[in-house]
């Protein structure tokens, strides 16, 4: 299926690794140009050099999401750069899963801000450019959104927020031709379980294979990128001109709910 994605630019935070750097080289490699951004510089080049060649164009934005500054030099760069905006994928995360017993304030709201404040702050400033084009905004969440379990605070509850954030924003914003959805995240190759794998003192390959049976993933294993990637540039594309507030579970049946 062609998805339609030729000359058109998608802003990705978080894409200078992991699943957003995956959605970048799949949009790119589509022919889409992509704005991707991060905090730390050599990350950012050496994730530009994988997106180096693709029919799509890409630039890098160093960028901390937590900074409103940053973040309307971001969508500035992307139109000086690319002329418009189709899309956002507000990507840039870490995990923070705790017990609610050990958790203080100043963490709480720390998550809070990196996870949803920059979701609505970079949302809102890319908005006019998406009611121009039609364009779409991805939400990458968790599974925790929907189902949260013990030890997953402060994070399940700010996907949580990211849910209804996307919920809300899809039904005010259809209207104006702007899509919104989300994907609930389950286990995903990337490099958050690569450095879980080192401070186990373990293999990769041994410490996610008991990661996966020690959490039941039906499938029996952690997601591969480039799967986060083909469901997300799907629902970044037009070809998904029919999809909004709706959020997808990638997660290899992990979920207990739909
Ligand atoms: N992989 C999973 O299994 C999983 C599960 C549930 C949810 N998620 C969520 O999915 C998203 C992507 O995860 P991932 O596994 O791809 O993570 P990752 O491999 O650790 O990559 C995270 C990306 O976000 C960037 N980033 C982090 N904090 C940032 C900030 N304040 N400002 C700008 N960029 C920032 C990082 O670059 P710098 O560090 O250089 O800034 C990096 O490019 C995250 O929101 C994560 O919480 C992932």
């Amino acid at each position: 299926m062609d998805l339609e994605l030729k000359g058109r630019t998608y802003v990705i935070t978080g894409g200078s690794d992991g699943l957003g750097l995956a959605t970048a080289r799949r949009l790119a490699a589509e022919g889409a140009d992509v704005a991707i951004c991060g905090r730390d510089k050599t990350r950012l080049g050496a994730a530009l050099s994988v997106l180096e060649g693709l029919p799509g164009g890409s630039i890098g934005v160093q960028a901390d999401v937590r900074e409103v500054a940053d973040l309307d030099n971001l969508v500035d760069r992307t139109l000086d750069r690319f002329g418009h905006l189709d899309g956002v994928m507000n990507n840039a995360g870490q995990a923070a899963a705790g017990a609610f017993e050990g958790l203080d304030d100043a963490e709480i709201l720390a998550d809070h801000e990196l996870k949803v404040m920059a979701m609505v702050r970079l949302t809102r400033a890319a908005l006019p450019h998406l009611k121009e084009r039609g364009g779409a905004v991805l939400n990458s969440l968790a599974a925790s959104a929907k189902a949260p379990v013990a030890g997953s605070l402060p994070t399940s509850a700010s996907r949580a927020a990211g849910l209804a954030w996307t919920k809300a924003m899809a039904q005010e914003l259809a209207p104006a031709g702007v899509r919104v959805n989300a994907i609930l995240i389950g286990y995903i190759d990337s490099d958050q379980w690569v450095r879980a794998a080192q401070r186990a003192d373990q293999s990769y390959d041994a410490y996610t294979a008991a990661l996966a049976q020690r959490l039941r993933i039906p499938m029996g294993r952690l997601g591969r990128s480039e799967e986060f990637a083909d469901v997300a540039s799907f629902l970044l594309s037009p070809r998904a001109s029919y999809v909004t507030g709706a959020s997808v579970n990638v997660d290899g049946g992990f979920s207990p709910v739909p």
